[in-house]
């Protein structure tokens, strides 16, 4: 079966996750996807909060898949030469040095589109964009949580901002850069020519936080959350969208109930989140044993409710002791209520769902001496197969790659010499 981007090329000069998180979902999708890497180092990560001693970390192999690795310096005259050559036959180069970097070792934007090939896209991760304020600052995945509102607007109102575990400023940064680079191979098609394109992880975690400027609008315009418990509180909202704890985001109230087993305190992970969707109120009050609130107009509104919601969760909750997350989320999906499991890590890794969706696959490892579980793509095609394919070593593929662009076996040594590679 063909893949979606057979015979595009990429030069993949990226570190850490934002960038290697693009560049591994465009090799699932079928691109020859090129890992360049500083020789006797390469990617930090690789050496990163290992597990086996001497071996590529699962940091690195778990955002590397379906890639080819080779070692060039591309601050030599050899190396430079070679990454002009790489630059003349790609399709795409994607980076995210820091601010400047790809400037300093001379292979600008402009340098790149003008003199060495007008077809090639840049693709590029930075903390913050060109023409910020901040655009010099190097940034990691937490300091772009914050920059971009989604610290400020996580946790509880009375303790600290909070970062999420999920990698919003990273991989986030990364799926957005993804989504550019196709659209502009997409307008390449039609112009012929290739563009840069820019991602700052800024703005991919504030893109995520959209709802959080909503709210903040609205906070000026009407001085109400009314879906914050703040109100039922009496906690002063302030004059920026506050942390909201666990209330519901999206319009419809919802909370973190317990179970079972965090009731009893046998499981830390034994929660569901319950919903009080408005048109699903009916169903709701039956399922919980309230069904004179239906028609009680003391509940059966969302005004109504807006003062008491806390006081709903609580008493939802006290129903919930003798039940765990997955019978809970069963008794509630048989009344339409949209609740569902606090999944563990431990549970996902080992999930069977997600094991027969190939969605975590286990992964052989030529020099970890067995599989790793990492994430095949999340996204489901009917034309296309995502076969997940292990992290490279360390310039595994130098010298066929080198070959492919002409370098004999005693070129290949010489520059080898030339500590170039
Ligand atoms: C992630 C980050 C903070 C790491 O910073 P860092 O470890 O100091 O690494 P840098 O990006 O500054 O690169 C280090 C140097 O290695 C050089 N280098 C990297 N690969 C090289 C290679 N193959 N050959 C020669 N030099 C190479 C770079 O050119 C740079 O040199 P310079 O400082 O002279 O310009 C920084 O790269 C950054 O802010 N990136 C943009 C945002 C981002 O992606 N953040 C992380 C998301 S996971």
């Amino acid at each position: 079966m063909t893949k979606a981007l057979d015979g595009i090329k990429i030069i993949d000069m990226t570190h850490v996750q934002a960038g290697p998180a693009c560049t591994q979902m465009l090799g699932f999708f079928g691109a020859d996807v090129i890992k360049v890497e500083l020789p006797g180092a390469g990617d930090v990560t690789r050496g990163w909060l290992r597990d086996i001693e001497g071996k590529d970390s699962l940091y690195f192999t778990m955002f590397n898949g379906n890639k080819r690795s080779i070692t060039l310096n591309t601050k030599t005259p050899d190396g430079k030469e070679i990454l002009e050559k790489l630059i003349k036959s790609a399709d795409i180069l994607v980076e995210n040095f820091a601010p400047g970097a790809m400037d300093r070792m001379g292979f600008s934007w402009e340098r790149i589109h003008n003199e060495l090939n007008p077809r090639l896209i840049m693709a590029s991760v930075k903390g913050y964009a060109e023409g910020h304020a901040n655009e010099s600052y190097k940034v990691f995945e937490n300091v772009a949580q914050c920059s971009g509102g989604a610290a400020a607007t996580t946790g509880f109102w009375d303790g600290p901002p909070l970062v999420s575990g999920a990698a919003l400023g990273d991989s986030n940064s990364g799926m957005h850069l993804c989504i550019g680079i196709l659209a502009a191979l997409q307008q390449r098609h039609n112009t012929g020519k290739g563009q840069k394109v820019a991602v700052a992880m800024q703005e991919a975690v504030l893109n995520l936080a959209r709802i959080k400027l909503r709210d903040q609008q609205r906070l000026e315009l009407t001085g109400r959350l009314d879906e914050y418990p703040h109100g039922e509180l009496g906690i002063p909202l302030g004059d920026s969208t506050p942390r909201g704890g666990n209330a519901g985001g999206g319009g419809q109230p919802g909370w973190m109930l317990k179970c079972k087993g965090a009731w009893d305190g046998s499981d830390p992970d034994d929660y569901v989140y319950f919903t009080l969707q408005a048109n699903a109120w009916d169903k709701i009050c039956t399922r919980i044993n309230k069904p004179e609130w239906v028609t009680d107009p003391e509940y059966n509104t969302f005004e109504a409710r807006r003062d008491k919601q806390l006081k709903i969760f609580a008493y939802v909750e006290s129903l919930l002791k003798n039940m765990d997350k997955h019978e809970v989320t069963k008794w509630a999906a048989e009344y339409d209520i949209p609740c569902g499991p606090v999944m563990s890590m431990k549970e996902l890794a080992y999930d069977p769902s997600l094991r027969k969706l190939k969605t975590i696959v286990e992964v052989e490892h030529k020099d970890r001496g067995g599989k790793y579980l990492t994430i095949s793509s999340p996204i489901k095609f009917s034309g296309m197969d995502i076969d997940v394919r292990p992290a490279p070593l360390l310039g595994e593929h130098t010298d066929e790659v080198l070959k492919e662009l002409g370098y004999s076996d005693a070129d290949i040594t010489r520059i080898r010499g030339n500590k170039a590679l």
